[in-house]
Order: C-alpha cells, then structure tokens, then sequence
C-alpha cells in the first residue's frame, strides 16, 4: 500500500527579493520515483535545499510522515527519514570510503558512527548490524573494491555513488538526488538507473533532480516541472515529455530529450 511520505504545500523561498520558489505543493509517495526538472536557475536546488533544511523557507508547510518538519534543524530531519546528495561532490578525501559511508549510519545509532572503523567498540548488536548494512550499501552502489580506499583517491563518479551510498546509511524513506549524474558517461548512468530504481525496490521514495533527461524518463514514475521558481507541470513521463508548456520552457533545449 502507498503512502505519502513527504507533502509540500505552498512553498517559498525568497533571496534578499530574488523569488527561488513560488508557492510550490506537490507529494512523494512510498515506493515513487519524482523527478524535478526546469531550466538552471528554477529553484531545483533551493526545493531540496528547503526541504533538508540547509537554510530557513519564507512560507509554507513540509510533511514527513506526517510531521511537519519545516523549522526543524538539518540533523532532526535526517533522523525523522530524509537523506539528501548535494549537486557538487561533498565528500571527505581523507576519509576511507567505508568511514565516509559510516558517518551516514550516525541519525540510526545510539554508539558512534565511527567507533568500529576507528577501533573503538559499537554498543552490543549493532556491531554486526553495522557492517551488514554497510556490504549491502558498499555492494548496490558499487564500492565494495575501493571500500579501503581514501575517498579523495577514487574516481569523480564514484564519489557520485559513494554520496548516494552515505545518504541511504541513515535509512531514510526518502532520498533527495541533486544532479546525481552530473560528470557520468553513458555506461555509469546506467549504473545511476539501476541504483535508483533498486533504491524505489526497497521500498524508499527518490526525489531526484537531473539534466539527463534519458536517465529522467527512465527512472521517474512522476516529474514536476519548475520555470522561474513556480511549478509548470505534474505528471507522467510521457504526460511531461508532450506538455506544451514543459517543451517551450526547457524540453525543446534539452538534447537528449
Ligand atoms: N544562497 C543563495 N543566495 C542567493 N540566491 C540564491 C541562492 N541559492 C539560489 N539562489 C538563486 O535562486 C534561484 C534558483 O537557484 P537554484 O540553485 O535553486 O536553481 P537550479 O534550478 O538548481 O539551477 P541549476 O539547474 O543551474 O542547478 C537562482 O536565481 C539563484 O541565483
Ligand atoms: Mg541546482
């Protein structure tokens, strides 16, 4: 059974008079794909920056199962079950790949994150609950060869991956993807396709923003489109891919649309 995990309603976020987003509502339900498209500048990344909470909305209402979260502090909604990635690489280069990746486990325990990759002990039964989730995470996105890795060593895609692997270590219900193909070539986003759709499998929703719109298409249940801070359109790919209104604004300038 579906449920909406996260429901935004009137949303809006202003610059010192600059108007990012504009009265934005949509919903995300358990299991759903949304993808948020637009041209750069249309406030894609001021939505999911809004909805982490890097920085104070002017108005309106964000719900995470049924909790309204938008005056709360980044780390409580990360708890409450939202996990994010940021449109630049935002990695520790002198971290291994597995300590990077733990630091994301940190909103789901009651020892430190780090205690078992720097030595010390975890409190009794999350040792091994621990490492499992963390081969399962190493393992779907790819990582488990370069697991002992510094991070600042591995390739640019794969601190792409690595970022999405720290965001679902929190166990969120809802992953907010910014640009997480910025930089793949084609056999990695295909990659990026399968991580996402693996992700929906486990039953987590994904926001996900992107410029790809192949990878879009592929993976969206459901896309909202922004133009100039305001939403323009809602619904299926195939419904977005012939919307009139999407196609003048930012289809029509797309190559691989
Ligand atoms: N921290 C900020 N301070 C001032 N203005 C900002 C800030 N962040 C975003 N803006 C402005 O808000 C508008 C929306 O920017 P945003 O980064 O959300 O666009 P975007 O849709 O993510 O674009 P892109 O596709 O290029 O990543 C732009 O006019 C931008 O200049
Ligand atoms: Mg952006």
């Amino acid at each position: 059974m579906t449920e909406v995990v996260l429901r935004v309603e009137g949303l809006c976020k202003s610059f010192s008079g600059v108007h990012a987003i504009r009265d934005l509502s949509f919903e995300v339900e358990s299991s759903e794909v949304m993808g948020l498209i637009g041209p750069n500048g249309s406030g894609k990344s001021t939505t999911v920056n809004s909805l982490a909470g890097t920085f104070p909305v002017t108005s309106g209402e964000i719900v995470l199962t049924g909790t309204s979260i938008q005056h709360l502090p980044e780390c409580e909604r990360v708890e409450l079950g939202l996990a994010r990635t940021f449109q630049t690489a935002n990695v520790f280069p002198e971290f291994t790949v597995r300590q990077q990746i733990a630091l994301g486990c940190e909103a789901t325990l009651k020892s430190s994150p780090l205690s078992s990759v720097f030595g010390a002990e975890y409190r009794q039964g999350e040792s091994e609950a621990i490492e499992a989730r963390m081969h399962d995470l190493l393992e779907i996105t790819g990582l488990l060869d370069v697991a002992d890795d510094l991070v600042g060593t591995i390739s640019s895609a794969q601190q792409r991956f690595l970022m999405v692997a720290t965001a679902l270590a929190s166990e969120p219900k809802i992953v907010l993807l910014d640009e997480p193909a910025a930089g793949l070539v084609s056999h990695e986003r295909k990659t990026l396709s399968d991580l996402i759709k693996a992700i929906r499998a486990r039953g987590i929703a994904v926001l996900v923003i992107e410029h790809h719109m192949a990878l879009i298409m592929d993976v969206c249940d459901r896309i909202v489109v922004l133009n100039f801070g305001s939403k323009i359109a809602d619904g299926t790919p195939a419904e977005i891919r012939s919307n009139p209104a999407v196609i003048d604004a930012y289809l029509g300038e797309v190559s691989d649309a």
